[in-house]
Parts: structure tokens; C-alpha cells; sequence
């Protein structure tokens, strides 16, 4: 689809290529293993979605929300939880999915939040990843793109709670943000 305030960056083709990947490299990697998928709201929850049904064996699926902090405010101390999970997580194997990394500071809270509940095993699968922006060492061990330093909307991402809805991952033209609040 042609937008006129966005450059598309990932099309939807490529997305589900990437997805059906991943679930597959998933499904391999945790053989025999029952694993609970933990979404992260409300970004992760387009990709969550198409990826529990690229892994092939039954999973239980669970969703946090946690706090985002302003532009300015960088410290881990700022993350809060929303919404936690319904369940009690103790000794099971979690995935984490995730839209993007970004700074990293939301995944290192996460893992630490979650490590401390006693899971067997704690992974991280993101959308996206935005590797030159990070401010702490955080890495997925399944990323679906590497993209560079821009702010993208669409599959589960927004900008001001706009765009999740897109089946496309793009950019924003500048004029979006310009125009923002007016
Ligand atoms: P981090 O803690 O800086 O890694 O931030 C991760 C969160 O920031 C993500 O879960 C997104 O909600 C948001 N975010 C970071 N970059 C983008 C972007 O380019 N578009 C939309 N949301 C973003
Ligand atoms: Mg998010």
C-alpha cells in the first residue's frame, strides 16, 4: 500500500517471510520444552500474534504492560508495571516478544523484573531492533530487522497511539511530528 505520510520500510511480505522464519527457528530451539509467550503491550501485540501461530507445538501466552518514560528520562528507575502477568511464571521457560529495542532500558528491566520470579529460562524476541541507539547492553536472541535510527510506526507500533493498525512497518514523514499538537 502507498501512504502519503510514511515511507514503507519492512512491507508485509517480508514481515510474514521473517515471522514464519522465526517461529520456525523457535519451534526448533525449544523442542520439548513448554514455553509461555509473554507479550508485551500494546506494540508487540500484531506480531505476537502472527508469531504464536508460526510455532509449531502449543504454547500457554501471557502479556505485561509496563510504563514508557519521556524523552529526557533515561534511567531504569522510570519503568513501571501497568498490567503484570495473570500467571505465576516460577520454573516455566518464557519468551519475551517485544515491538523494538530501543535504548534497551524497558528489556533490562523486564529480564531483572522477570529473573526475579525464579522462570527456568528467559528469551528475548524482538520485532525490531535499533542497535545504535542502546544505552544498556541488551540483546535479543531473536531479532526480526535490524533497522537504523528512526522513529517507525505500523504492525503494533504507533506514534501517539496512532499507526498500530498498519500491515506495514514505515517511517513517518517529518511533517507528521511538525504538525503533532497543533
Ligand atoms: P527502550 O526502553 O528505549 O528500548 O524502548 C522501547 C520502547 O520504546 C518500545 O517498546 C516502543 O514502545 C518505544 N519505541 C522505541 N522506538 C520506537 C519507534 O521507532 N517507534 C515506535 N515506538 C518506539
Ligand atoms: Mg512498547
Amino acid at each position: 500500500m502507498k501512504y502519503d505520510f510514511m515511507d514503507v520500510l519492512v512491507s508485509k511480505e517480508q514481515i510474514a517471510e521473517r515471522v514464519n522464519e522465526l517461529g520456525r527457528q523457535i519451534t526448533d530451539d525449544y523442542s520439548g520444552k513448554d514455553i509461555t509467550v509473554i507479550g508485551i503491550l500494546k506494540g508487540s501485540v500484531l506480531f505476537m500474534a502472527d508469531l504464536i501461530r508460526a510455532i509449531e507445538m502449543p504454547v500457554a501466552i501471557d502479556f505485561m504492560a509496563v510504563s514508557s518514560y519521556g524523552a529526557s528520562t533515561s534511567s531504569s528507575g522510570n519503568v513501571r508495571i501497568l498490567k503484570d502477568l495473570d500467571a505465576n511464571v516460577a520454573g516455566r521457560h518464557l519468551l519475551i516478544v517485544e515491538d523494538i529495542i530501543d535504548s534497551g532500558i524497558t528489556m533490562q528491566y523486564l529480564l531483572n523484573n522477570l529473573a526475579s520470579r525464579g522462570a527456568a529460562s528467559i528469551r528475548v524476541c524482538t520485532l525490531l531492533d535499533k542497535p545504535e541507539r542502546r544505552q544498556v547492553p541488551i540483546q535479543a536472541d531473536y531479532t526480526g530487522f535490524s533497522i537504523p535510527n528512526e522513529f517507525v510506526v505500523g504492525y503494533g507500533l504507533d506514534y501517539n497511539q496512532m499507526y498500530r493498525n498498519l500491515p506495514e512497518i514505515g517511517v513517518l514523514h517529518p511533517e507528521i511530528y511538525t504538525n503533532a499538537g497543533e
